[in-house]
């Protein structure tokens, strides 16, 4: 039979895509999410992809006894955790809004897990724990953590922090956080992507809705930095790559006797600037965007970019994909939910 792996924030932008990469090695996935920040829709499109409606359960990360529940009645063998908030800004404007859920959910999970110590655990973290590199620019596991720059950063921070404290309470527990780096594009089928609520923050999801005339042109945020040409520069990796990660990190967690809590990069080892990554939409789609330079956004890290090393080694990963097919399948799937041919 199957293992069943709960994924927490499910219907989200990196959770769907991981629901179907669960499915594709013969996991099956058990999505739970209230959506707060998704379209229930996305369970629609999820099933086009993998040919039956997954299990679905909505439910609010923080509530700790139905989540006791939903652990017995399906048998839970694994759990990936994605369900938090995740715009820098926003945490700045309201960071009780995020500690209350990025912190209390996750505590909410663990308390679960802590019931439940052989099952395996993966968290989404971030690379903004790195704050802005002091020297190289390619961060691997052992650099220095840095203060966080936003509410957002601290959650993350302080996550990966709790889950060390729990794992030194329990040495049992096989325990795994994931430092993302700049996930971008969509699954091939241009049935499930990013849906940004409002305004996009992030670069990508910027570019393909300016493209699509959404916005009259996007603003590159600084144009005098020390790096290749003046833009920032970060390590952008295909959502699919990301997705396909977590399923490894899972058959990792579940083949080992032992405890642990492992920290692992999980970019492309690649940096790549702003002005770069739009000229690689340009290309690859074959259209011209509209763009202009704007002042400098406060808190960004100037240039970040992840060693892979350790994912490779331990977990036998590696991305496959590139910028551009990020930028193309980005492309694809603003198109196919905005009706442009
Ligand atoms: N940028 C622009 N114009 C825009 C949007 C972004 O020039 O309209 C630039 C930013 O200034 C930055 C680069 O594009 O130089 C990437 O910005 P994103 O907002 O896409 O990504 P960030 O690297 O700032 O943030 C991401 C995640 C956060 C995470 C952070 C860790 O969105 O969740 O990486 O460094 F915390």
């Amino acid at each position: 039979m199957s293992k069943k792996v709960l994924v927490t924030g499910g219907a989200g932008y990196i959770g769907s895509h991981t629901v179907v990469e669960l499915v594709k090695s013969g996991y099956d996935p058990v999505i739970l999410d209230d959506y707060r920040n998704s379209d229930p829709s996305v369970l629609k499109r999820i099933t086009q992809i993998i040919g039956y409606e997954p299990t679905h359960v909505v439910c609010d990360v923080c509530d700790q006894n139905r989540l006791e529940e939903i652990f017995k009645t399906y048998s839970i063998s694994g759990v990936i955790h994605f369900a938090a908030y995740k715009a820098v800004g926003e945490s700045v404007e309201n960071p009780l809004k995020y500690y209350s859920n990025n912190i209390a959910g996750l505590v909410s999970v663990l308390n679960v897990l802590k019931q439940n110590p052989k099952v395996p655990f993966v968290f989404s973290s971030s690379c903004t724990v790195y704050g802005e590199p002091m020297g190289l620019k390619e961060v691997d596991e052992n650099t220095a953590k840095s203060i966080p720059t936003s509410p957002y950063g601290y959650t993350k921070w302080l996550g990966e922090q709790i889950i060390g404290d729990l794992f030194i309470s329990n040495n049992r527990l096989r325990m795994m956080s994931l430092r993302y780096f700049n996930p971008i594009g969509a699954h091939q089928s241009a049935l499930i992507g990013e849906l940004p609520v409002g305004k996009p923050n992030n670069l990508l999801p910027f570019i393909t809705q300016t493209a699509a005339g959404i916005h009259e042109k996007l603003v590159i945020f600084g144009k005098d930095y020390p790096t290749v040409d003046g833009t920032c520069v970060r390590d952008y990796i295909h959502v699919v790559d990301l997705a396909e990660a977590h399923v490894k990190a899972i058959d990792h967690l579940l083949s080992l006797k032992n405890g642990c809590h492992e920290v692992v990069n999980v970019g492309t080892g690649k940096g790549t600037s702003v002005l770069e990554l739009v000229h690689a939409f340009e290309e690859e789609n074959n259209m011209k965007l509209n763009y202009t330079f704007g002042p400098k956004r406060s808190g960004d890290v100037i240039e970040i970019y992840a060693n892979v090393d350790y994912a490779h080694s331990l977990l036998g990963w590696k991305a496959t994909r590139d910028i551009n097919d990020g930028v193309r399948d980005a492309w694809k799937w603003e198109k196919s939910i905005r009706n442009i041919q």
